[in-house]
């Protein structure tokens, strides 16, 4: 299986922390340059960085606010200029502000969808036009390009009080299978990740003590709590030549928690 990102180079969106640290971390396992975006916690960028090139990698930080299309649009001149062009983009960058609905300010409301969904807009399209100005790279990869999403459970799963995110998700739902049916006769493959519970610190709350850990775990079937690596892995395989043959696929990876847990017991 060609798993392999030899010569590949990579964008991940908020790669300074939580899930996008590890698909960095993963992808430059399996080859590829990666840049490191991040928008606040230069030192962690950083550490990011440096921890990918003493495990024998090729990295570099770049600050941007996936919102934002200015910045979104230098990020990816400056990676093209030092790398030459952008083979694998993903989208990781994203955040949570929880309220009930009846009181969510709107404020919040258009930060978690200009973040969340109009920032995998914003480095898709600067993506998919730099795959298309630069033309196929066989010895690189079979596809033209390919995007991964990181989307969620939530894009399926209802979820109260946090009516902004999974509005969000389900955008990139969406937005990420239009894109793949626009697309795929030229050969972008885009995709997401969906991850469940993940132990990284946008859900820490929910599983920083005991009590709070084996309530998450009755939404699990599987009975562990994923780690960044479970997201890793699976990102990995929607970059590479492995997953040649798919496009348009939202591939859950939460220990069954899309598989309405509470039914084990009847209905
Ligand atoms: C959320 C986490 C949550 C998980 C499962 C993710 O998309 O960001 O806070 O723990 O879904 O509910």
């Amino acid at each position: 299986m060609d798993l392999s990102l030899e010569g590949q180079r990579a964008l991940v969106t908020g790669a300074n922390s939580g899930i996008g640290e590890g698909v960095a971390k993963a992808l430059a396992a399996a080859g590829a340059k990666v840049v490191v975006n991040w928008v606040s916690g230069e030192e962690r960028a950083e550490a990011v960085v440096a921890e990918i090139a003493a495990a024998g990698g090729t990295a570099m930080a770049i600050r941007a606010d996936v919102s934002k299309e200015d910045q979104v649009q230098a990020m990816f001149r400056r990676m093209i200029e030092a790398w030459g062009s952008i083979d694998i983009l993903v989208n990781n960058a994203g955040l949570q502000r929880d309220f009930a609905f009846h009181e969510m300010p709107l404020a919040d409301w258009r930060l978690v969808l200009d973040v969340n969904l109009t920032g995998q807009f914003l480095c898709s399209r600067e993506a998919i036009r730099e795959f298309l100005r630069r033309g196929p790279a066989p010895e690189l990869s079979a596809a033209l390009g390919k995007i991964v999403c990181m989307s969620s459970v939530h894009d399926l799963i209802p979820w109260a009080g946090h009516v902004n995110y999974a509005a969000s998700k389900g955008g990139v739902m969406l937005m990420m299978k239009s894109l793949a049916q626009e697309y795929a006769s030229r050969r972008i493959r885009v995709n997401s990740v969906c991850p469940g519970a993940i132990k990284t610190p946008i859900n820490h709350e929910a599983w920083a003590t005991p009590e709070a850990e084996t309530s998450l775990l009755r939404l699990i079937p599987y009975k562990r709590v994923g780690v960044v690596e479970d997201i890793g892995k699976a990102t990995v395989f929607l970059a590479s030549d492995a997953s040649d043959y798919m496009t348009g696929v939202n591939l859950y990876v939460d220990g069954g928690m899309t598989l309405y847990p509470g039914f084990d017991m009847g209905g």
